[in-house]
């Protein structure tokens, strides 16, 4: 069994999102997705998230190429996910390209996935502010 690990904010969710989980999930046979917390976002992401915790989580949960959503506090648990959770393939969006490089470190395989154009969390909430 082939383990995928993703992490992020999915605040809003939206098909760039959906692009993503389809795709890291292709690389394997089982996906987690380590998904930042209301604190970790706040705190180190300087993001105010629309939906909270539980409800990003249950919408992730609902999916179906998710098969385990585990939260994300910090940025140094990473290393020590990989081997807890026997993850083969660590996968994020291209806008991070290079910065996890140090998990092949792990004997894990790093992946960056073109994003899905012209679609963000922050996108749309400029879209729906300029409207109102
Ligand atoms: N992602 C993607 N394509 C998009 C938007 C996001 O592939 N158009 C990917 C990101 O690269 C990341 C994951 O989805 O691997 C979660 O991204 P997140 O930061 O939660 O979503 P964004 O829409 O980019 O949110 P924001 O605008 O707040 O940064």
């Amino acid at each position: 069994m082939k383990r995928v690990i993703t992490y992020g904010t999915f605040d809003l969710l939206h098909y760039g999102h959906i692009n993503l989980l389809r795709r890291a999930k292709a690389l394997g046979d089982y996906l987690i997705v380590a998904l930042s917390t209301d604190e970790f976002n706040r705190v180190e992401k300087n993001k105010v998230c629309y939906f909270s915790y539980d409800e990003r989580k249950l919408l992730l949960e609902s999916i179906r190429y998710v098969d385990l959503v585990i939260p994300e506090e910090g940025w140094e648990q990473k290393r020590t996910d990989v081997h807890l959770y026997h993850v083969d393939t660590f996968v994020m969006g291209d806008d991070w390209t290079g910065k996890f490089d140090f998990l092949k470190e792990e004997g894990c395989e790093v992946v960056y996935l073109p994003r899905t154009p012209e679609i963000s969390t922050t996108q749309i909430k400029q879209d729906l502010n300029s409207k109102s």
